[in-house]
């Protein structure tokens, strides 16, 4: 069965998913447009004046719709026509950014490079600390200041200002933080001349981005080898894009798949953008096929084999796939490791999947997952969206019945995951 469109949610969240586990996923679903595409290319709105950017494949979650709040509130007017965002941006732009939105997610950070390169200043509370460990954006505010802002942080908000122009320059950046690369190429797109970013991050949702900013006329050029050259333009005209398929949600679901022993295909897919998943899919022995866009997985007799796997900046194992790729270990037959190498906490998700029985121990930056037979159902708390994903998965897998609880951590990044795990014949419930 073909998913096909999903409604807007309102959100007026169900904080509760009750799952009855042990039965095998069957179907077909499409993948949704990635939400850390989305966030970023919502931003660039914020480099128009009196223009007008249209975006398709916008995922329907929690974070789209404190984006859209934001942009809203710096005087941004919106349009929702199913998963088409229109922005109809002002020629005068407000740039305070209230608190109670700034400390809603991490990726409010983005309208800091866009709004300072077309206002010449913003404030923006810093954005709230996160449980996968701590997220500062020091990488950020070090190329803005390279770039000519002037910078500071007082009571929690920074104020950036800049006299005239951003200033295009060679910038090299300490780590490829995906964040620090988005806002910087977006500040760049308005600066005086031309600006090198070097050592940038090249997760696909770059590639997105870069896109986005060719469509309102900035010349963009992203090297192979991990720089992007950006010239500055004067004013920015309007534009339509689409947002890339979500590759964790894609993953999520793959992995749905193999651990409930599933005969699922997944639509929409980049398969480029998931060769670290697959790859080690493939080594732990896995059965599946990918065509074009689709991928197929089918069911196995034979547990997965235990793999060894790091977490690393694209094209290495994403970070954000480690807490459901834990889930699918925690069942194979032998001893796994996971070492998480870009957040400082991401494993939290170890305790509640032991409570399901799984043998997870964890030594600084190492999972050690010793897989066990059956993981059994429980009640379990979702500490972040990856980590609810991965409970949610275990629960699919599970005998009997579990309960995930503080769900609004996933709505933040899966789009009417409840609906498309029925038309999977997966028995879930939201309380
Ligand atoms: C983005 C993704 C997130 C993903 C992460 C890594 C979005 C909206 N979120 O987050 O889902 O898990 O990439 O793939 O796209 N760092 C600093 N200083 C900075 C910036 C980052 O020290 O100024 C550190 C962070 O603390 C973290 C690491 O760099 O340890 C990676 O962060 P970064 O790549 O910036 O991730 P985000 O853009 O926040």
């Amino acid at each position: 069965m073909n998913f096909g469109k999903i409604e807007r949610r309102s959100f007026e969240i169900e904080n509760t998913m009750k799952i009855n586990g042990g039965i095998p996923l069957k179907g077909t679903i499409k993948t949704q447009g990635a939400k850390n595409a989305a966030l970023p290319v919502m931003a660039v709105c914020l480099l128009l004046k009196g223009e007008t950017l249209t975006l398709d494949n916008v995922p329907d979650l929690y974070d789209i719709n404190t984006m859209i709040e934001t942009l809203k509130s710096l005087g941004v007017e919106i349009e929702v026509k199913n998963s088409q965002v229109v922005f109809k941006v002002p020629d005068e732009l407000k740039w305070e950014v209230s608190e109670n939105l700034a400390r809603k997610m991490r990726a409010s950070s983005l309208v800091l490079g866009p709004l300072l390169a077309n206002c010449g200043k913003v404030s923006l509370p810093l954005p709230g600390g996160c449980s996968i460990g701590s997220r500062p954006i020091d990488l950020h505010l070090k190329g803005l200041k390279q770039m000519g802002a002037y910078i500071e942080i007082q009571n929690g908000v920074v104020h950036a200002s800049v006299k005239g122009k951003l200033r295009g320059r060679r910038i090299y950046l300490d780590f490829p933080s995906v964040g620090a690369t988005e806002n910087l190429m977006m500040a760049a797109s308005l600066a005086q001349g031309e600006t090198i970013i070097e050592n940038i991050a090249r997760e696909p949702e770059i590639d997105n981005l870069a896109d986005t900013l060719r469509c309102i006329g900035v010349p963009v050029e992203l090297e192979g080898t991990g720089g992007v050259r950006i010239q500055g333009i004067d004013k920015a005209h309007s534009g339509h894009d689409k947002v890339i398929p979500d590759r964790i949600e894609a993953c999520t679901y793959i992995l749905a798949g193999v651990m409930t022993n599933g005969h699922i295909k997944i639509e929409d897919i980049v398969p480029s953008h998931i060769d670290a998943i697959l790859a080690k899919l493939e080594e732990s022995g896995a059965k599946f096929s990918v065509k074009k866009n689709v991928i197929e997985i089918f069911p196995s007799k034979k547990k997965l084999h235990p793999v060894s796997i790091k977490t690393m900046p694209y094209p290495g194992f994403p970070t954000d796939s480690q807490p459901q790729m834990a889930a699918a270990l925690s069942i194979a037959k032998g001893v796994s490791t996971i070492e998480e190498s870009v957040f400082q906490a991401r494993f939290l998700y170890a305790q509640e999947l032991n409570r399901m029985g799984a043998d997870i121990k964890i030594s600084r930056d190492v999972a050690i997952i010793r897989g066990v037979d059956k993981l059994q159902g429980a009640n379990v708390k979702a500490s972040d969206l990856r980590a609810g994903a991965a409970l949610i998965i275990a629960g699919l897998a599970a005998q009997g019945e579990t309960i995930v609880d503080d769900m609004v951590h996933v709505w933040r990044g899966y789009e009417a995951i409840d609906k498309k795990l029925k038309s999977l014949g997966a028995q879930v419930e939201l309380l």
